[in-house]
């Protein structure tokens, strides 16, 4: 699709509906071979968090599809003394064709893709994760053959996996509920956001109650409890999300073909129970792979 080309990703609301579904037959053709372009580019990943499934599938799509990848750890760059974003942005796109960043505060990503000519994909900030929700989306349509009518029911923390699932589900007409605790609720400009993209067509509910939102439900989702940068809040969050756990008694509650998701990693005992993650409901490590061939179609659509 031409109009992809040379884009910046910076939220899963970037892109249109005809847009992502595009993406997502594209992914779809390029995880059984039927479609492998060419796009020898470089690809630099400045990534200032951990990461093990977008780094390397990242890395693996770029090379698939014949191209190269420089890690831009912050650690061995200026970028980690102090460079200047904006510099270092004006710098980078004269060497690179595109760059995917993980860091924290989307107003940092934002200054990046303001300054940089190239496109800029994020690869996870605070605020959202389009990504991982792009191969969510592909899993979900994978199991059902269709979205068209399926409930995706997310369990936990409003966080930024919940923000782009908000956001994705609505975008594409999937109905979407959201249960957190009050006090970790999703921000509500992305709510609102979400429904204004829904145009009142799909659902769009955040509740506090798990056993409601999982009710007939075609999916169920979580995420840690407590995320990168978060660490010394876990001991005071276990309690608060302890009865939002994806367990048996959750599962039952769920559409009997509902499928179970999470964007790992996992805390086994904590956000989903270990029979439950290793059941046959789960789709975790295909929703995993997806994150490759979604990525794929990603970039060589930006990339041309
Ligand atoms: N789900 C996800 O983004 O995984 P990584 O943190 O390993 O990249």
């Amino acid at each position: 699709m031409d109009t992809l080309r040379g884009r910046d990703l910076l939220s899963i609301a970037d892109l249109s509906r005809a847009e992502a579904e595009y993406l997502l037959d594209l992914a779809a053709q390029m995880k059984i071979g039927k479609v492998a372009p060419r796009c020898p580019k470089v690809l630099g990943l400045l990534f200032h968090k951990a990461s093990t499934r977008t780094r390397v599938s990242f890395t693996v799509a770029m090379y698939q599809l014949g191209g190269q990848v420089i890690d831009l750890n912050p650690q061995s760059t200026q970028v980690g003394r102090g460079e200047p974003l904006p510099d270092t942005a004006r710098v980078l796109d004269r060497y690179l064709d595109a760059v995917a960043i993980r860091t924290y505060g989307q107003v940092e990503l934002q200054l990046f893709a303001d300054y940089a000519r190239i496109p800029v994909i994020n690869a996870l900030t605070d605020r959202e994760h389009p990504c991982q929700i792009l191969a969510d989306l592909l899993t979900l349509r994978e199991s059902f053959g269709t979205l068209a009518g399926l409930t995706l029911c997310y369990i936990g923390d409003g966080n930024n996996v919940a923000h782009s699932l908000l956001l994705g589900c609505a975008l594409l007409g999937v109905n979407i509920r959201v249960a957190s605790p009050p006090q970790f609720a999703p921000l509500p400009d992305i709510v609102a956001q979400a429904q204004a993209l829904s145009g009142g067509k799909s659902e769009v509910t955040v509740l506090t109650d798990p056993q409601a939102a999982a009710k007939g439900a075609h999916a169920l989702y979580t995420d840690v409890w407590a995320s990168m940068g978060q660490e010394a809040e876990a001991g005071d969050r276990q309690p608060i999300f302890r009865p939002y756990q994806i367990n048996d008694q959750l599962l039952a509650l769920a559409d009997p073909r509902a499928i179970v998701l999470h964007c790992l990693p996992a805390h086994r005992g904590e956000e989903i129970t270990a029979g439950v993650l290793e059941g046959p409901q789960s789709r975790v490590w295909e929703q995993a792979e997806n994150r490759l061939h979604a990525q794929k179609a990603l970039l060589a659509s930006l990339l041309g």
